[in-house]
């Protein structure tokens, strides 16, 4: 369950990442369908075996953060529904705010991960209790990353609408402060955990 897990994952990251370049959505729809139905199958696959997973086996962390993890998921489940009928029904102005809420969510897991990483490599430890993995800091990068990005989604839709200059600026700024802390983040996760764990194979 572990295993099949982790490689759907890779295979959603990839091929979701893929939906959003309007250049492969222009010139072939058919593979953004397609595509687009493997990512949604996936996507709702996995928030079901991470539902169990918590539910069934159990995880580390406590029940707040296990209930922003279902939540997570949840919102993966409902805005899947919603983007494929809006799809369906050619509101592809309606498709593109789900299917966007659809991938932010389905990708909650890795922004946790790239978070806590940039956390430990800047600021170690503090806020974190290893043995229980629990902690002011592990429940808001929590936050940070299971409702966080679906307001700031929120945020760039009106920043792409408004004449305001400063609401523009500060999401702008807001942005690159986000790609730079995940790439902080990606830095610290492939040195402790993801290359180890592939030499290690
Ligand atoms: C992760 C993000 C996305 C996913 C998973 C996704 C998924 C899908 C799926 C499953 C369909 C086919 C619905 C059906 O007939 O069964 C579809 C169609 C479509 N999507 Fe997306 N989509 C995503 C992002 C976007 C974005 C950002 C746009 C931009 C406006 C977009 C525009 C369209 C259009 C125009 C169609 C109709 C294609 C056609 O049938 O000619 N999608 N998408």
């Amino acid at each position: 369950m572990y295993a099949a897990h982790v490689l759907l994952a890779i295979v959603m990251i990839i091929g979701g990442s893929l939906q959003l370049i309007p250049a492969i959505r222009t010139k072939h729809p058919r593979f953004h369908r397609y595509n687009g139905r493997i990512f949604v199958l996936l996507a709702c696959t996995i928030s079901m075996a991470g539902i169990y997973l918590i539910l069934a086996r159990g995880t580390v962390g406590n029940t707040l953060m296990h209930g922003l993890t279902i939540f997570g998921g949840g919102v993966v489940i409902l805005s899947s529904l919603l983007a494929v009928t809006a799809a369906r029904k050619r509101n592809i102005a309606l498709h593109k705010i789900w299917a966007i809420r659809l991938y932010l969510a389905a990708n909650g897991v890795l922004f946790f991960r790239l978070m806590i990483f940039a956390w430990f490599l800047i600021f170690g430890t503090l806020g974190v209790d290893t043995t229980t993995f629990t902690g002011p800091t592990v429940l808001a990068i929590s936050i940070c990353s299971y409702v966080l990005p679906l307001l700031i989604a929120e945020l760039v839709r009106y920043a792409e609408n408004t004449t305001n200059k400063v609401i523009t600026l500060i999401t702008a700024s807001l942005m690159v402060l986000i790609a730079i802390v995940f790439l902080v983040g990606l830095f610290g996760v492939v040195l402790a955990n993801w290359f180890p764990a592939i030499v290690n194979l």
